[in-house]
């Protein structure tokens, strides 16, 4: 189980989340939708101890990760939560077994002898047969997301993060992402947060929903509580509409980089 109580988090100045809480419940699926520059992927590095909360805990089977201190700890934290980054991350220069198999000698005491294997038996899990020998950029964008998966279960986590995994993906290949997600909850018995505004893969794989705006989650719910909601916000962001009370920016405002920019102006 994953428990997150007054999480908050600021970049400088920014206050990115502003008092987050959350359970997610063993075995379950959670989906996090909300707008670009929302703070989804930072709350997903808190979870996983890449970014560090300012205030609030989080803890993962009442670990507190907080209270993490030597190297082995966060080792054994580490390897029970994989993490599937927004951009697949793979390393070019690796071939693909290498990268399935590049956290294990972080993360576990395994010998290096037996990784290719594991990278094999992981591959076949997201359906990807005879590419151990392939580097990334022979691949097509789903099977980067897949030899991506495949790293991010190389080390048998019991919990996996799920940064847009579908962003950049045609609409059929998105759908296999999202079979991929439920069979892998289901065969490897995962409890999984998955951030995405594709709204198909979030309906197919939640069990629960949330929505991050303005740094807090608005409206918890099923699938279906989701797809009848009557919050103003997420009814805009789930029907895709470009007039509600969500304003989309053209570009991040920065109050302060606005206020010299005015400064500049008047000086001028
Ligand atoms: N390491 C960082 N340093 C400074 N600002 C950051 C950093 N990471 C993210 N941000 C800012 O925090 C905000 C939230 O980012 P992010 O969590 O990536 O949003 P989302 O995943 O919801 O699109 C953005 O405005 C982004 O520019
Ligand atoms: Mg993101």
């Amino acid at each position: 189980m994953i428990e997150a109580k007054g999480v908050r988090k600021s970049y400088g100045h920014r206050h990115i989340l502003k008092g987050i809480d959350l359970t997610v419940e063993t075995g379950e699926t959670l989906i996090i939708i909300g707008g670009s520059g929302m703070g989804k992927s930072t709350f997903l590095k808190c979870v996983i101890g890449l970014a560090r909360l300012d205030q609030g805990s989080i803890s993962v089977d009442g670990i507190e990760i907080g209270r993490l201190e030597s190297e082995q700890d966060w080792a054994r934290y580490r390897r029970r939560i994989g993490y599937l980054f927004q951009e697949g991350a793979l390393f070019d220069s690796l071939s693909v077994w290498e990268n399935v198999s590049f956290g294990l000698r972080y993360l576990t005491d395994i010998p290096p002898s037996r990784y290719r294997k594991i990278a094999s038996e992981k591959l076949e899990l997201v359906g990807l047969k005879d590419v151990e020998d392939l580097k990334p950029s022979e691949l097509s964008g789903g099977m980067k997301k897949r030899v991506a998966l495949a790293r991010a279960i190389a080390s048998d986590p019991s919990y996996i993060l799920y940064d847009e995994p579908t962003t950049g993906l045609d609409p059929i290949m998105s759908d296999v992402i999202s079979d991929l997600m439920l069979d892998l909850q289901k065969k490897l018995n995962v409890t999984s947060i998955a951030v995405t505004h594709d709204m198909k893969l979030a309906y197919k794989v939640a069990n629960h929903i949330v929505m991050l705006h303005e740094g807090k989650f608005l409206a918890v719910g099923t699938p279906e509580q989701i797809k009848s909601s009557d919050n103003p916000y997420v009814r805009q962001f789930i029907d895709g509409k470009s007039v509600g009370p969500i304003h989309m920016k053209l570009r991040d405002f920065d109050p302060a980089e606005e206020a010299e920019e005015q400064g500049r102006l008047r000086v001028s």
